[in-house]
């Protein structure tokens, strides 16, 4: 049994939303776009499972999210794909890729072809298990990448009202899921081995001033162990995580974020990797010219710093889909991809942005003691990376049109003193 197509999407996350959308944009035909996904339902915004969707009240749920609101453009509900004649093949797992027949297996035994193929199979999350603790199968322990570890922490959130909360990992969704718990009326001790919470990006200070911030709406942090097993009741239920430091913390549920793997298993052997991800070209074009990767699993070259890089975030995996798409349906006529790294979190009523890179030497500037905080990174004599706490969309654009252009810094004491305001000059 078998179908073939002219572009086949691997994975039905955040960029395959975005480059369905973009290949109707340029005009792809009826019946010849497909999309398989393991997940039962089609793109959605993933960044809403760790925010809207964990509320207390009036919680974000499908379709409100599904791709491409996030960009503020068009919902791309089921009945979107319909009329477009893209077929979704949904709750389908890709068991086997043959990069040089040009086919896909999937797990229901279906042989599905393709002209071009684009991976975008994301990533997965790590597990406890990968770090020799055992436990991650208990009932009351959570793991968040998808809907149905959302739905999962939803219902293990309202079946411990009040009670106490074990976060275990200081990085994206620790932070942003020790904030939903707060909201939740959940008591929340956060472990992680690190110095300070968000140590791939934050510099110490501005790490104090968030751990500072959490704490004033009740969360405890624990820093520089990890947890070294769980103690469990009957029920397969977790009743306290036990550190390495030999302290005891009693918990009604565990929530765990301690980072992710790309999904390039399938293409080991196949394509090239580089950086843990699918190695692309400027055109996000892989070893194999007939086959693009683009978010998560893409390793790209950052333009603007001369590396290949593979990024996590939202934003990359939008545009990257989109560039891809652009360059398979346009070929020759379109340019490299040149993107500024951009992240962002939101949690309670804060909210921050981050363009570029944060390496050499860190400037900070603004009210740490306030509400509106930021630093600029310097290397090599020149503005490389900012990041600013609760900006205006003015400020956030002039930050990010100030990394970019990559201006000249001769006097680190001169950017300090100008903060913001040299954002805004440039
Ligand atoms: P994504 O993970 O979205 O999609 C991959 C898809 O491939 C999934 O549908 C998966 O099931 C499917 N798949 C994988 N292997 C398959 C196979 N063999 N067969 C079939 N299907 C397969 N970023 C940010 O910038 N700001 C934010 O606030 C957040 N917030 C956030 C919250 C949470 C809870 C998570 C988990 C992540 C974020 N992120 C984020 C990160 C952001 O969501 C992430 O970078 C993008 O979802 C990446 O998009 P991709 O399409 O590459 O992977
Ligand atoms: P992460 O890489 O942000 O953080 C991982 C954290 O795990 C580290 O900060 C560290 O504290 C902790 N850790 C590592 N090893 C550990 C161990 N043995 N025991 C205990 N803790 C350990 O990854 P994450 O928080 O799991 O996020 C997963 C993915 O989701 C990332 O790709 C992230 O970019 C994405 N995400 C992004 C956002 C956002 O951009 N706002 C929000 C949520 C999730």
């Amino acid at each position: 049994m078998g179908r073939a197509f002219v572009y086949v999407i691997l994975g039905g996350g955040v960029a395959a939303g975005y480059a369905a959308l973009e290949f109707t944009k340029r005009g792809v035909s009826p019946g010849e776009l497909c999309i398989i996904s393991e997940e039962p339902v089609p793109p959605y915004e993933r960044p809403a499972l760790s925010k809207g969707y964990l509320l207390p009240e009036a919680p974000a749920r499908l379709p409100s999210f599904h791709t491409c609101v996030g960009a503020n453009e068009e919902r791309l509900t089921p009945k979107w794909y319909k009329e477009h004649g893209i077929e979704l093949v949904l709750g389908s797992q890709v068991k086997s890729a043959d990069v040089r027949r040009k086919t896909l297996l999937t797990a229901a035994g279906e042989t599905i072809s393709y002209k071009i193929l684009i991976i975008a199979t994301g990533a997965r999350a790590l597990k406890l298990e990968e770090f020799g603790v055992n436990g991650s199968y208990a009932e009351n322990v959570c793991y968040l990448r998808d809907l149905a570890d959302a739905n999962r922490l939803v219902n293990v959130m309202q079946s411990c009202g009040g009670g106490n909360a074990v976060v275990i990992g200081g990085g994206y969704i620790g932070m942003e899921c020790a904030a939903s718990l707060v909201i939740n009326k959940i008591n929340v001790t956060m472990v992680f081995p690190e110095a300070h919470c968000m140590a791939r990006l934050f510099t110490p200070k501005i790490s104090s001033y968030y751990e500072e911030y959490y704490k004033s709406k009740g969360v405890k942090f624990i820093k520089g162990t990890v947890l070294s097993s769980f103690d469990n009741d009957s029920n397969v239920k977790v009743t306290a995580v036990n550190l390495r430091d030999g302290s005891r913390l009693p918990a009604d549920m565990v929530v765990v974020g301690i980072g992710i793997r790309p999904n390039t298993s399938l293409f080991e052997g196949q394509l090239t990797l580089e950086k843990g991800g699918i190695k692309v070209n400027g055109h996000l074009q892989s070893s194999n010219s007939s086959v693009y990767a683009v978010g998560d699993v893409a390793a790209f070259p950052v333009k603007l710093f001369g590396e290949t890089r593979r990024l996590e975030h939202v934003d990359s995996a939008r545009k990257s889909a989109r560039h891809a798409v652009a360059s398979i349906m346009e070929a020759g006529k379109i340019g490299e991809f040149d993107y500024l790294p951009f992240f962002y979190s939101r949690v309670f009523t804060s909210s921050w942005q981050f363009y570029g890179d944060n390496s050499g030497e860190v400037v900070h500037f603004g009210d740490y003691s306030g509400s509106t905080v930021g630093a600029y990174w310097v290397s090599n004599g020149h503005l490389v990376g900012s990041f600013l706490e609760g900006g205006t969309k003015e400020e956030y654009e002039a930050m990010a049109k100030a990394t970019r252009v990559k201006p000249v810094i001769e006097d680190l004491s001169e950017l300090e003193r100008q903060g913001l305001g040299f954002a805004l000059a440039v």
